[in-house]
């Protein structure tokens, strides 16, 4: 899986595999102007934090391709960047992407729209590349916590899907395999846009990795019959706490797994660390349309004019996280002063 977020530089135009339609077609869409990224991040043509980052860091090359050569033009650049960024509130990653690509244009004020736009399409390049390699580096750490013979329940799709390739909880899932270890994956279904029944399962049969999806309201008797020895998530921000959102129904698999005194990760590079935030409480919760929650398959399953809750992520405590497992090796609790020194280290190189 390499081609779900693919830059035409000729063209000027990102592919993006339509996660919507998985898994029963494979089709793209493509973007060739920022507005039309925006649209393919608030429709969920793409979606999962790295990824998001990643087609961000596009969507700022088209920012700048789109901004023309005229008098106004960093004004329109910079509407352009400041409205990628607001496209989805949870995963900092967008903003960590966009933050990027305009520091690199404060430190090169002087360039002209040519020139920023072949900094910008670079810089993109590194930013995709750079995050399967961080994706394959905590795939290795993390393989480190699965044992030979574990059955590992996650929960959304932090796969391959969800990042630039390879992916975070099943990066860990991944290399564990390759590592010869015999693993069985269980997926929440992940109600209400199914991203386990339809992209966790997908790509995990696509490796031929056992895996079974289960409704999510399983997981009390999944863990009650011992059928799960661990259980390994993504996130879309992680407080300076060790707080980490993720997909709604992860705070439920964190204190299920803690009643069943089963270990709970949760697997994200570096750049999903909001240092800003510090604790969950200042994480912003995506409320995505009530459609999502009163259809499905196109059917109106709530009788009509009946309002519903559809928040789309949730926070789980540090205290009930065994471990972060990112590309410079596993945070343990007390994940704050954890999280204080990698961050501390990272800037010193
Ligand atoms: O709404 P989504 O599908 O973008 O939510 C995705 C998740 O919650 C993932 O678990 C998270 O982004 C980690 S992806 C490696």
């Amino acid at each position: 899986m390499d081609d779900h977020i693919r830059f035409d530089p000729e063209a000027l135009t990102l592919h993006l595999l339509d996660q919507r339609l998985l898994p029963d077609q494979e089709v793209h869409v493509s973007c060739r102007t920022v507005q039309d990224v925006i649209a393919a991040l608030q429709n969920m043509v793409v979606r999962g934090a790295p990824a998001i980052g990643v087609t961000a860091a596009w969507g700022c090359a088209l920012a700048a391709a789109g901004a023309g050569n005229g008098p106004d033009w960093r004004d329109r650049l910079e509407t352009g960047l400041e409205t990628l960024a607001r496209a989805r509130p949870t995963a900092v990653n967008l903003r960590w992407a966009v933050d990027r690509l305009r520091g690199l244009w404060r430190a090169r004020r002087d360039a002209d729209q040519p020139a920023l736009l072949a900094l910008f399409l670079d810089e993109a390049r590194r930013m995709q590349e750079e995050d399967v390699a961080a994706c394959k580096a905590l795939g290795r750490f993390g393989a480190d916590c699965l044992q030979d013979g574990d059955s590992v329940l996650t929960h959304c799709n932090a796969g391959a899907l969800a990042t630039a390739g390879y992916g975070t909880a099943l990066g860990v899932i991944r290399a564990a395999v390759e590592q010869g270890k015999r693993i069985r994956v269980i997926a929440d279904e992940t109600r209400p846009f199914l991203q386990g029944a339809r992209l966790t399962a997908w790509e995990l049969a696509r490796d031929n990795i056992p895996v079974r999806v289960a409704c999510d309201n399983a997981c009390a008797l999944l863990m009650q019959k011992g059928l799960v020895q661990r259980v390994v998530v993504g996130a879309d921000r992680i407080a300076a706490n060790g707080d980490a959102a993720n997909k709604i129904g992860t705070l439920g698999v964190a204190i299920l797994a803690r009643h069943f005194g089963i270990p709970f990760y949760v697997a994200a590079p570096l750049s999903t660390i909001d240092p800003a935030a510090a604790n969950g409480a200042a994480i912003p919760i995506e409320e995505r349309p009530a459609g999502e929650v009163t259809h499905m398959g196109g059917r109106r399953i709530c009788p009509e004019s009946v309002p519903v809750y559809n928040f789309a992520f949730d926070v789980t405590p540090a205290a009930l996280i065994a471990g972060i497992i990112t590309e410079r090796g596993v945070l343990r609790p007390p994940l704050g002063p954890a999280i204080a020194h990698i961050l501390a280290s990272c800037r010193e190189v």
